[in-house]
């Protein structure tokens, strides 16, 4: 059998591995009546394509008091009051053919910019062990919400240490923590997409500390480890790549 990597689809395949379930935000396909109660829910969405890639067309809606919404996109935020004009708007933002709804995470923030972590996990051509190779932090421009058009790449470590105090405290334990639940993502999603040899995992950090699983990248890209001043991350994950032959 062989599965959609679709967001939709990986959410549920990972939701069956207990220690990952609790790092998922809460994703359902997206249809109006769903939006409404996921907003009534959790106050704060996002929707995204459901193969979307590089941030592109995720829309952020917050349910303010009252009947009003806000909607961020791509840098821009709008006002609208009422279900109808929120779904008249979003309608004609949403141009692809399948959205999912995901609960929004309040991820941590370097001074006023967003952050997000990029760990990338490997393994070479014949051997089934599976080796954290790198990983970044990506800030987002300040007036986004999505890391994708990253400002700056930085070591992970250098960006907790200067970070929320309750974060930067326990910065040693949720660096380790970032390689092992990527490394239980990588071992559990093996059984359903044998062939894969790497995964670019996005992980979100939020204010108390907490991990969340973001999504799993079947493609990732190294350009944003290109970025580090460090070269020894890149040529570690490209050393890798060389064994079977990947070429991004
Ligand atoms: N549920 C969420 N809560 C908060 N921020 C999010 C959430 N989902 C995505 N983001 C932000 O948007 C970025 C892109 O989301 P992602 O799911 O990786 O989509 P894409 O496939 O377009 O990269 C993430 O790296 C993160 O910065
Ligand atoms: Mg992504």
């Amino acid at each position: 059998m062989s599965y959609s990597k679709g967001k939709l689809k990986k959410y549920h395949l990972l939701k069956r591995n207990q220690t990952l379930a609790v790092k998922l935000p809460k994703t359902v396909r997206y249809t109006q009546r769903r939006l409404v109660s996921m907003l009534n829910r959790y106050g704060v969405v996002v929707i995204k394509p459901n193969f979307g890639r590089l941030g592109r067309g995720i829309i952020k809606v917050a349910l303010l008091d009252g009947s009003q919404y806000e909607i961020h996109h791509q840098g821009q935020k709008s006002n609208v009051v009422g279900n109808e004009n929120l779904l008249d708007f979003l309608k004609k933002k949403m141009l692809r053919k399948r959205y999912i709804i995901q609960e929004f995470i309040p991820l941590l923030k370097v001074g006023d910019q967003v952050m997000d972590v990029r760990v990338m996990v490997q393994r070479k051509a014949r051997s089934e062990e599976w080796v954290v190779t790198g990983k970044c932090a990506k800030l987002a421009h300040k007036d986004y919400f999505t890391s994708n058009a990253a400002t700056s790449i930085k070591p992970v470590e250098e960006v907790l240490k200067a970070s929320a105090p309750n974060v930067s405290s326990m910065w040693v334990k949720i660096y380790k923590d970032l390689d092992q639940v990527t490394m239980e993502i990588a071992i559990h999603l093996q059984r359903y997409y044998p062939k894969q040899k790497e995964i670019g995992v996005d992980l979100g950090i939020d204010t108390n500390g907490m991990i969340w699983i973001i999504e799993a990248n079947y493609k990732p890209m190294t350009a944003m480890f290109a970025r580090l001043d460090n070269p020894s991350t890149l040529k570690k994950i490209l050393s890798f790549r060389k064994k079977h032959g990947i070429q991004r």
